[in-house]
């Protein structure tokens, strides 16, 4: 089946299941149409907010990453902690998807609560990510589930994580219990959030630590893998972001085949796609050798997964400058972000044609934004952003969806709630939203389908 007749099968499934609600679902229910009228996005685009369980739901107790940032010391600045209360505030997260007049919501659904203990499914939070999937549907929003953003099982990593040879068939095995359970609403998924992660990170010259120091992945991770091997009391713990690639690439691409059969095996018959992390990589100086090296190393393996998935996903923020001995810092007069990446909104068009030279599938932007204090700046990156992802599509490439990164404000990895990529602005004294004027203009160009 290809991806068109997957999408149309599966609204009309659902449309059957759950009567008229269903109906309204804005969704990809038909291949938009390409060409559309200057400004215009295709009829049935996407447009939507990304998010991540970890980074929202708060006390993923059960996960390593807990684990990781609740040591000392810790490669996180602060520890997650309650994050937003998203577990407990889903209702009020789609209603903020709705109100900003998006029609697509992407989340992430947590292994870690879903098996908490090898073997042992929860059904109740079977229900409750069932729940989650079924809010959004019934409030007109396109549920797009990724399985696995980051974090995993902290048993799973305290057995070596995916350094054993049948940790591919855990997380199908997993991924089959989510398609049986959740299948017939899911809107399209992705096994695994930028499996490429710590590649891209090793490319990039302005990743800090949690002490201001400059990120070594390779050599930071083995002390600090032992040190959670310790707490937790095993010989071995592995966490993907402190993984080696040479072992878990290979087992991450047969765990996304693996569980990309499990998902088209359940109910549903929805389109499962591969996401990417790409950069904007701009050869100087004659780096131009020096950008086919990091494209071979850091996406191709997973550009090519995708082109055997039903769509590619890309995330992509800034761009990086590579000249022939290597990355480079930005140059003297480029202006910064919150993160310390260049400001440069114009990346993601460049990352989309890229895409799209390498891939025949459809993409979808499935995370894009700006970490920033001034929300005025995020509108100006917003519209940057579109303007250049919207000439990559007249030039040809096939996107069916926008997913800014991130809904919310909230903890960002080893940089805690220090950065603030939200639409919406939470206050961590009570979790009360509050929507961003940068939100609200989104939402405006998603309600008029475009530019
Ligand atoms: C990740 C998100 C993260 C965002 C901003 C992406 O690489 O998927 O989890 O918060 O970038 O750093």
């Amino acid at each position: 089946m290809d991806f068109d007749d997957a999408l149309d099968r599966r609204s009309i499934l659902m449309s059957m299941a759950a009567g008229s609600a269903l109906l309204a679902t804005p969704a990809a229910a038909a291949a938009p149409a390409r060409g559309a009228a200057k400004g215009s996005f295709p009829k049935g685009f996407l447009w939507g907010a990304s998010s991540a369980g970890h980074q929202t739901e708060g006390n993923n107790v059960s996960s390593d990453l807990w684990v990781v940032e609740n040591m000392k010391p810790s490669p996180f600045r602060e520890r997650s902690g309650d994050a937003c209360d998203s577990y407990h505030r889903w209702d009020e997260d789609v209603a903020l998807v709705k109100a900003l007049g998006l029609n697509a919501y992407r989340f992430s659904i947590e292994w870690s609560r879903i098996e908490p203990e090898e073997g042992h499914f929860s059904l109740a939070e079977l229900d409750h990510y069932r729940r989650c999937i079924a809010a959004c549907r019934d409030a007109g929003i396109f549920p797009n589930v990724t399985l696995n953003h980051f974090s995993s099982p902290r048993w799973f990593a305290a057995r070596g994580a995916w350094n054993k040879p049948d940790a591919p068939e855990l997380f199908a095995r997993y991924a089959d219990r989510v398609s049986k359970h959740m299948g017939d609403l899911i809107g399209m998924a992705v096994p695994f959030n930028e499996p490429n992660a710590p590649l891209v990170v090793k490319w990039s010259p302005d990743m800090q630590s949690a002490t201001g120091q400059p990120m070594d992945i390779a050599s930071m991770s083995a002390p600090l893998m032992k040190l959670a091997a310790k707490k937790v009391g095993s010989d071995e713990f592995s966490s993907f972001l402190f993984s080696d690639p040479k072992v878990a690439v290979p087992a991450m691409i047969r765990a996304h085949e693996l569980a990309m059969a499990a998902l088209k095996a359940g109910p549903g018959k929805f389109p499962v796609g591969a996401i990417v992390s790409i950069g904007d990589d701009q050869a100087v100086d004659g780096g131009e050798a020096k950008v086919a090296q990091k494209r071979q190393e850091v996406y191709a393996q997973w550009l090519e997964a995708a082109g055997r998935s039903d769509f590619l996903g890309v995330q992509g923020y800034t761009r990086y400058l590579i000249g022939p001995e290597g990355p480079r810092k930005a140059g003297k007069d480029a202006q910064f972000t919150k993160s310390k990446w260049e400001y440069y909104p114009a990346a993601i068009g460049n990352i989309v044609r890229y895409a799209a030279s390498q891939v025949k599938v459809p993409i979808y932007v499935t995370e894009n934004g700006i970490s920033t204090d001034d929300d005025a700046q995020r509108i100006a990156y917003i519209n940057g952003a579109l303007a250049g992802l919207k000439n990559a599509m007249d030039e040809g490439a096939d996107v069916r969806g926008y997913f800014h990164w991130t809904l919310l404000d909230n903890w960002e990895w080893n940089e805690g709630f220090h950065q603030r990529f939200g639409l919406v602005d939470v206050d961590r004294t009570n979790f009360k939203r509050t929507i961003k004027p940068s939100g609200r203009h989104l939402g405006t160009i998603a309600k008029r389908n475009a530019i």
